[in-house]
């Protein structure tokens, strides 16, 4: 599994990057909101710091201004993929985008039939929304099992992005699923690093080690 961070603020992106163990970032219209700056801009500084895809997402709902938007933001850096909402103009815009080589990651997946439909029309990546699905009661983890059956079944190559991840158990369950990635909150990031036992190993060892003379 790849690690993606989802997030659209700079710092958190700039010391998560520098953990190592991050290889893309996915945003959306709300995480850009929160923090109060212009699109493009913040888009270009996450593009000048993670050397790897990332997901800005279009905004319009009728294809022909999604593929307008789509090659506005994918001319903005190489590693730009554009997040198109997982609907019946939005599946006629990935298809143009795929033939006109723009990467898309479609949003907004509930459905193992959702998707499907991405994936044959031709999406690099599809986000099942696990977080999602929990809060009103479903199995969220259930549907990437059946979306990694389906896809490892007919080879199909769009990847999959366990998205609206909500605390670390998520991340080993995507893991366990076989999900191709996982996209997730920094709060997440660090609530995996952490461990009490590791805590308190390391402070065991530094009291111990005041005990060792200095000669
Ligand atoms: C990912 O692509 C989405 O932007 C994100 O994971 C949504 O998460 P949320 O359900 O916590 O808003």
């Amino acid at each position: 599994i790849k690690l993606f961070l989802d997030t659209a603020n700079v710092e958190e992106i700039r010391d998560a990057y520098s953990l190592g163990v991050i290889s893309g970032v996915t945003t959306n219209p709300s995480l850009i909101a929160l923090e109060g700056r212009d699109f493009v801009q913040v888009v270009r500084e996450i593009a000048s710091i993670v050397d790897g895809p990332i997901s800005a997402e279009a905004v319009s709902l009728e294809a022909a201004p999604m593929i307008e938007e789509a090659r506005q933001l994918s001319s903005i850096h190489p590693n730009i993929v554009v997040k198109i909402p997982m609907t019946a103009e939005g599946l006629k815009a990935v298809k143009e985008l795929s033939s006109q080589g723009i990467k898309t990651n479609v949003t907004l997946i509930f459905s193992a039939n959702q998707a499907l439909l991405a994936a044959l029309a031709g999406a690099s990546y599809v986000s099942p929304f696990v977080g999602r699905l929990d809060d009103i009661g479903y199995n969220g983890m259930q549907l990437i099992e059946e979306i990694m059956a389906i896809f490892n079944q007919y080879g199909l190559i769009a990847e999959v992005i366990a998205a609206s991840v909500r605390h670390p158990m998520h991340v080993i369950d995507a893991a366990k699923s076989g999900a191709d990635i996982a996209t997730i909150p920094y709060k997440v990031l660090y609530q995996m690093i952490k461990h009490p036992l590791t805590d308190s190993g390391i402070e065991r060892f530094l009291k111990d080690w005041e005990k060792v003379p200095v000669k």
